[in-house]
């Protein structure tokens, strides 16, 4: 009951430009910040790869930003990961990428955006990368859809989050699966109401294991279907273990993926066990909507905050 209210009012605050502002300039909370982000350049996310290279884990990059004001804005996001796509060939790194549309310019103009983001697909093609988008707020699904699709025609180096917390959403992967698409299922992340997600979590992960089955139960799936297996929840991540090794689910088929920095024990056991995982790596200075979510999925974390408030 706490925790609901907690996790509310935190994602409420997650788009306060008011909070952001004044929290970005804060010494302690730019310190509990970096439990779950290497740093705010590109370097720093090469550098914390490479480690995770070193104990058997890929990564995904993602430059923290979302709902941009201006063409100009989205074009130097662009224009980021363009060269993030290079940066990681030269490096060697088994390293993706994620992007959010609305940090392509989709509130700006979808058409544009598309562009965008064709561009990011056709030179990930040429250096032999993979792009994935984000899911955002509830009101971006279609559009977000949409853009898969298109792109999805053209390339099969490019994947799509789904939120197992949207009633829509096993309907949406139904109609995608036709397509052999690259899912990174997750449980969502944004404050949506009852009328369009699960607010129970039990239902929520129900239907995580449920359609995550779907996808890893389909042998007649065709060429390109891939699951990310996208949750930091021990008990989705051995029901889903379990359900791959009896079915017999072939590596290529899935990939855990977790964000840096946590659940680390439940990390390495997945490692120890051979099973694949990516972890993301998030940058950038535009990181606190995206913290606030994170602080909102365990209110506990708020502790944290704290302690870094007091040790300053
Ligand atoms: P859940 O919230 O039930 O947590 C399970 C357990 O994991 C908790 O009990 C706790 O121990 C631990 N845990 C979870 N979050 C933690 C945190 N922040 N700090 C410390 N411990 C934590 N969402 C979205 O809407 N669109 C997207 O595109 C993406 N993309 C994405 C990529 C990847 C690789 C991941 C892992 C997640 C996302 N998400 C996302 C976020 C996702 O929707 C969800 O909010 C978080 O993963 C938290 O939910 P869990 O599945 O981990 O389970």
């Amino acid at each position: 009951m706490i925790d609901a209210l907690a996790r509310k009012l935190l994602l409420a605050a997650s788009t306060s430009a008011w909070l952001r502002e004044r929290a970005t300039r804060t010494a302690f909370v730019r310190r509990s910040v970096s439990a779950f982000m290497p740093g705010e350049r590109l370097d720093d996310a090469i550098d914390a790869a490479l480690g995770e290279q070193a104990r058997g884990a890929g990564t995904i990059f993602t430059k923290l930003g979302e709902n941009v004001a201006t063409a100009e804005e989205a074009e130097q996001v662009a224009t980021h990961y363009l060269e993030a796509l290079d940066r990681i060939a030269a490096a060697g790194l088994p390293a993706q990428i994620s992007v959010k549309p609305t940090q392509l310019g989709l509130d700006l103009d979808p058409a544009s955006c598309f562009s965008r983001l064709e561009r990011l697909v056709e030179h990930a093609g040429r250096r032999g990368n993979f792009v994935w988008i984000d899911m955002e707020s509830s009101p971006y699904v279609d559009p977000t859809l949409a853009l898969f699709r298109r792109l999805r025609e053209r390339s099969d180096r490019v994947g799509l989050a789904l939120q197992a917390y949207l009633r829509r959403t096993a309907e949406d992967l139904e109609s995608l699966m036709p397509l052999g698409p690259a899912v990174r299922m997750v449980k969502g992340a944004y404050l949506e109401p009852a009328s369009v997600a699960f607010p129970r979590k039990a239902d929520v992960d129900e239907q995580f294991f449920r359609l995550s089955c779907r996808m890893l139960g389909d042998r007649n799936a065709p060429a390109g279907t891939l699951l990310h297996i996208a949750t930091h929840d021990g008990r989705l991540v051995q029901r889903l273990g379990a359900f791959i090794t009896e079915r017999g689910v072939d590596d290529g088929a899935y990939e855990y993926a977790m964000l840096y920095g946590i659940q680390r024990p439940l990390q390495q056991r997945l490692l120890s066990s051979r099973r694949p995982l990516r972890v993301l790596i998030a940058y950038g200075d535009y990181w606190f909507p995206w913290y606030m979510r994170r602080l909102a999925e365990r209110p506990a974390n708020v502790g944290f905050v704290v302690k870094n408030l007091f040790a300053s």
